[in-house]
This record gives C-alpha cells, sequence and structure tokens, in this order.
C-alpha cells in the first residue's frame, strides 16, 4: 500500500469552531473533509444540514466528502450540491431507486458514492457499478461516532475490491478507524479511511496533534 487518502469527520470536531477546525486539519495533511449528516430519522441522531455545509465551504481547500445519513436523501441531494459537495454518498435504504439517485448525484456535477451498512451486502452494488465513484464501507452501525471498529467488514472491503475489477471507484472505510486498525483495513483494500475521533480527540486541539493523529494514521496504513 503506497498511498491512502484520510478523510477526518467533522463529527468530532468542535462544532463552535468548526472553519478553525477545518484549517487546522488541512493544514495538518488531511485529504479530505468527511461530512457526516444526520436526520434523526434514518439514524438516532441529529447533526448538520446543508446551510452548515454551505458556510463551511469556502474554509475547505481539498475535497468536501459529504455522507448523507438521511431518509429520504433524494430532496436534499440538489442542496448539498450547491452547497458544494464534492462526493455525495447515500445509503441504498434511504430512497426506492439507487441507480436513478446515483444518476441525480453525477448530473448535479458530484461523484457518486454508495454507503454500505455493516448488515447490507455488496451485492445491492452489482448493477450500479457504472454510476459509483466511491464505496464507503460502515465499519460501525452508522449515528455515532466512537464507536468500535466491526472486523466482521473486512471480508466485505476485499470482495467490493474484487468486484470493482479495475474500475476508477475508491473504497473508503468510516468507523472506529484507528492507527490500530489502520494497515489491516488498508490492507483489505481501502483507498480512503474516515476517522473522526482517533483525529479530533474530544476536538479544539492545537494543529499539531492533528498532524500527529493524521500522520499516526498515514504511517500505520502505508507502512
Ligand atoms: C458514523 C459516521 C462516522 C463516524 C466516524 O455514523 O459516519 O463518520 O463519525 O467517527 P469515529 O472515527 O469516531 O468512529
Ligand atoms: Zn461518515
Amino acid at each position: 500500500m503506497s498511498d491512502i487518502i484520510i478523510s477526518p469527520s467533522i463529527l468530532s470536531a468542535d462544532f463552535a469552531q468548526l472553519g478553525r477546525e477545518i484549517k487546522a486539519i488541512e493544514s495538518a495533511g488531511c485529504d479530505w473533509v468527511h461530512v457526516d449528516v444526520m436526520d434523526g430519522h434514518y439514524v438516532p441522531n441529529l447533526t448538520i444540514g446543508p446551510g452548515v455545509c454551505k458556510a463551511i465551504r469556502p474554509h475547505i481547500k481539498t475535497v468536501m466528502d459529504v455522507h448523507l445519513m438521511i431518509e429520504p436523501a433524494d430532496p436534499y441531494l440538489k442542496d448539498f450540491a450547491d452547497a458544494g459537495a464534492d462526493y455525495i454518498s447515500i445509503h441504498p435504504e434511504a430512497g426506492p431507486h439507487l441507480d436513478r439517485s446515483l444518476q441525480v448525484i453525477r448530473d448535479l456535477g458530484c461523484k457518486a458514492g454508495v454507503a454500505l451498512n455493516p448488515s447490507t451486502p455488496e451485492t445491492c452494488l452489482e448493477y450500479v457499478l457504472d454510476r459509483i465513484d466511491l464505496i464507503l464501507v460502515m465499519s460501525v452501525n452508522p449515528g455515532f461516532g466512537g464507536q468500535s471498529f466491526l472486523t466482521s467488514q473486512l471480508p466485505k472491503i476485499g470482495r467490493i475490491k474484487k468486484m470493482i475489477a479495475g474500475r476508477d471507484i475508491l473504497i473508503e472505510v468510516d468507523g472506529g478507524v484507528t492507527p490500530e486498525n489502520a494497515k489491516m483495513i488498508a490492507g483489505a483494500g481501502a483507498d480512503a479511511l474516515v476517522a473522526g475521533s482517533a483525529i479530533f480527540g474530544k476536538g479544539a486541539q492545537e494543529e499539531s496533534v492533528y498532524a500527529a493523529n493524521i500522520a499516526a494514521l498515514r504511517t500505520a496504513a502505508t507502512s
């Protein structure tokens, strides 16, 4: 493994200073910024919406990686595209027509991602592979940061890698990622790692702390 994308989840950042937190993680060397959007319906937690995405967009110099844990997602896709999302990932259970939703995301000028819950089989991707830029493998049940990595997802990453068969699709792993398991996850085939707690801790820390945490993940994943 020679290269890995590190996408800190701002769910664990200090929400009172999101602009400052984003600047700090980008200066500290992250590749993307992961934004967890939750609706209190598809998942049992409420976080942020397109208004906050639009407000933080000017602070993001890298890539805005938006993970929608909302049901339905279709009525809001344009709002997140207008807010400046680069990637929009949706859960297949959150709408009746995955193929159509993925087309809409690309038509809006964004890269299209599909997020798979731990219990969702990768076979649901079989007939939409040509519409996908990113597959987000959830290694915790979505809704909260700070949960433990589910090792049951490791074989799924490998199976997805085979399924992609050389297509230009990235595999992102989200949930419970730490320097201790990053090597195993990258070895299984992940191209991108989302990490909230492992990078921010409780948030509002010095940039040097974020730099050390990002470097620890990168070193572990690429060693
Ligand atoms: C969970 C979110 C994840 C999570 C990552 O629903 O999608 O992005 O916040 O946080 P950690 O790294 O703390 O598991
Ligand atoms: Zn996420």
